[in-house]
C-alpha cells in the first residue's frame, strides 16, 4: 500500500495507459481521480475500482479549458480535501487521432490543436494544482513525456515537439518548486500498444519498435506502472526535475 489514502489526480485516465496507472495506484491504496474528456470512459474506470474495493472518482474534465481544470481542482478538494500526485497523462495520441506527416506538411490548425491539450494542458493542470501544493508544502506532479522526443521520430512533428516542451516545463517547475517539498519528474513509455485498434500499420509499427529494444518484445501499459508509481511514492522523495525512460532499452539514455 505504497499510495494509502493519498489523493491522485490522473488526467486521460479513462482510457490505455491513464486507465492502467488508476488500475495500479488504487490497488497501492491511493483514491484516484479520473480526469478525463471522455466522461463515460472516466465513469468506467471509476466504477470498476469501486466494484474492486478502491476509491475511485471520475470527473469530466477538459485539459484545454481552464474552467474545467479550476473545477477539478476544487471538487477534488471538496471531496478528499488534498491534492496530493497530480499525473499529466492527458494528450491527443490515440484516442483520439492524430495527423502524421512532414513538417512542410502540418496542417495549421492541427499543429494548434496537439500543442493545446498535449503541453498547454500540462501546464494549465500544473497552474491550478500548485497553489493547492504549496499551501500543503508537498505534492508530486508527474508528466508522461515520450520516447520520440529522443528519438527525433520523424512522422509527427507537433506531438513530438509537445513532449519536448512537457519535459522543458517540467525541469523548469522542478526548479521553481523545491522550497515547498514539490517533486516534479517526467517518464516516458515506449512504443505501447494501449487500447488503439490493432489495424496491420499499428501491428508493424510497434513490432518495429520491438525490434530495436534491448527487451525484444511489444511493449504493454503494465511495463510502466511500477514507474509512475516509484514517482508517486515516498519513494522518489529526493529526486525532481528527471526523466524516465521506461522502453525496454530502445533508447539508452
Ligand atoms: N502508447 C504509446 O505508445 C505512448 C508512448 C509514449 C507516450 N505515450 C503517452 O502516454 C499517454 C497515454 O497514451 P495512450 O496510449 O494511453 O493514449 P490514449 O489516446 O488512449 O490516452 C489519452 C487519454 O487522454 C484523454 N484526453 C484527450 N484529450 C483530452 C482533453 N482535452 N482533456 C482530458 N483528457 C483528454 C483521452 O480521452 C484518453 O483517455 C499520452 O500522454 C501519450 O502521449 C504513449
Amino acid at each position: 500500500m505504497r499510495l494509502k489514502d493519498k489523493v491522485t489526480i490522473i488526467t486521460g485516465g479513462g482510457h490505455g495507459l491513464g486507465k492502467a496507472y488508476a488500475r495500479r495506484f488504487a490497488g497501492e491504496g491511493a483514491q484516484v481521480v479520473i480526469a478525463d474528456v471522455d466522461g463515460a470512459a472516466g465513469e468506467a474506470v471509476a466504477e470498476e475500482l469501486n466494484r474492486a474495493g478502491h476509491a475511485g472518482w471520475a470527473r469530466t474534465t477538459d485539459v484545454t479549458e481552464y474552467d474545467s481544470i479550476e473545477g477539478l481542482m476544487a471538487g477534488t478538494l471538496e471531496r478528499f480535501g488534498r491534492i496530493d500526485v497530480l499525473l499529466n497523462n492527458a494528450a491527443i495520441y490515440v484516442t483520439q487521432k492524430m495527423w502524421m506527416g512532414r513538417v512542410e506538411d502540418c496542417p495549421l490548425d492541427e499543429w494548434d490543436r496537439v500543442l493545446e491539450v498535449n503541453l498547454k494542458g500540462v501546464f494549465m493542470c500544473c497552474r491550478a494544482a500548485i497553489p493547492v501544493m504549496k499551501r500543503q508544502k508537498s505534492g508530486k506532479i508527474i508528466n508522461i513525456a515520450s520516447g520520440t522526443f529522443l528519438n527525433g521520430t520523424s512522422n509527427m512533428p507537433h506531438y513530438t515537439s509537445s513532449k519536448g516542451g512537457v519535459v522543458a516545463l517540467t525541469r523548469v517547475m522542478a526548479r521553481q518548486l523545491g522550497d515547498w517539498n514539490i517533486n516534479v519528474n517526467c517518464m516516458t513509455p515506449g512504443s505501447t500498444m494501449s487500447e488503439e485498434v490493432v489495424t496491420e500499420d499499428v501491428r508493424k509499427r510497434r513490432a518495429d519498435s520491438a525490434g530495436r529494444r534491448a527487451f525484444k518484445r511489444v511493449e504493454v501499459p503494465e511495463d510502466v506502472t511500477g514507474t509512475a508509481l516509484f514517482l508517486a511514492s515516498a519513494d522518489s522523495d529526493f529526486m525532481t526535475g528527471q526523466l524516465l525512460v521506461v522502453e525496454g532499452g530502445g533508447i539508452i539514455h
